[in-house]
């Protein structure tokens, strides 16, 4: 363990055994990440913690995808050591790392004015929606469409897809996610043209991602977990562009908040066939 002098932050990469803690400054936020949330990022991505004293005092973690992209998240300062110019320590030893990446993240209002200062720039809007208590819509498929569980040897054609809606190469991430998620698959006329995954995630449930050739087709994917999980607390994090936040306010997963998507760099271009829906958290975009 790397140690300074008293009352001075020094940073070191993450392992495993910051967990705990690192989960005790989230909470802090009031985050809802569980421990076990913690753990599968850091399974997927790397990250630096903030050391003072023997105690964690701040994160920040990142996750390559591809060699042109990179998103970073769970960027936290301990309240008690805020103001004091970690945040934007822990910020620049993520860019060391990640090089000359463009870099994506989803900003809350407190960390705005720091990221903005470091070059970021607002691509977007992300709506959080939330609830228990939400009605089960009726299912609207159009003739030819179907929603089916995913099946192993589909998965490769779901990372593709996922990349074509993001933008980015995130396959690594999509089959770790594939491995403990449920899955099902929208196809149409036989092809696979979306898909949607459901897990444990911080409070409940997690939809997300969901990426889909069109609105109705989201709402299909969508609609199918809805309906199998009447009760269970969902939640869905929808970019503005969606066009879903009104649909699931009037569902009752009220929005209860909001983030700013920012890049620095170059964005990454999306193509315009399919679509994200929901991302997979606000971390992993
Ligand atoms: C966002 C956060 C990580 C910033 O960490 P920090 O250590 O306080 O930030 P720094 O001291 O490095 O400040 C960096 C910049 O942020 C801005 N900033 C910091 N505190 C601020 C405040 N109270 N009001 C306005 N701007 C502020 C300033 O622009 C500052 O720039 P400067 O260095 O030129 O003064 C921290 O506030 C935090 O953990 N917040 C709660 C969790 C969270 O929302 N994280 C962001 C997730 S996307």
């Amino acid at each position: 363990m790397t140690t300074g002098a008293v009352g001075v932050s020094t940073l070191r990469a993450m392992t495993a055994q910051d967990l705990p803690s690192a989960h005790k400054l989230s909470s802090e936020q009031q985050w809802p990440h569980r421990k076990a949330d913690w753990v599968r990022l850091l399974e997927l991505g790397q990250g630096v913690v903030a050391e003072c004293d023997g105690h964690v005092v701040g994160t920040t973690m990142w996750w390559t995808y591809g060699a042109d992209h990179a998103v970073v998240g769970m960027v936290i300062v301990a309240n008690s050591q805020q103001g004091k110019g970690l945040g934007r320590r822990l910020m620049q030893a993520a860019f060391d790392a990640i090089g000359d990446r463009s870099i994506l993240l989803n900003a809350t209002d407190a960390g705005l004015p720091l990221y903005r200062s470091m070059g970021f720039e607002t691509i977007g809007t992300i709506f959080q929606h939330q609830g228990a208590a939400f009605a089960v819509p009726i299912a609207e498929l159009i003739p030819d469409e179907r929603i089916a569980p995913m099946k192993a040897g589909e998965i490769e054609t779901i990372a593709a897809l996922d990349r074509r809606a993001i933008g980015m190469d995130r396959r690594d991430v999509v089959l770790y996610l594939c491995d403990y998620a449920q899955g099902v698959v929208l196809n149409r006329s036989g092809e696979q043209a979306g898909y949607a995954l459901f897990r444990r995630f911080g409070r409940g449930l997690s939809i997300g991602p969901v990426v889909a050739p069109d609105r109705g087709g989201a709402r299909a994917l969508i609609t199918h977990w809805l309906g199998s999980n009447p009760g269970m607390f969902c939640r869905l994090d929808v970019p503005e562009e969606s066009g879903l936040s009104a649909w699931l306010d009037g569902l009752g997963l009220p929005c209860v908040g909001r983030v700013t998507r920012m890049c620095r760099g170059t964005p990454p271009s999306a193509d315009k066939d399919v679509q994200v829906y929901s991302l997979a958290n606000q971390a992993l975009g």
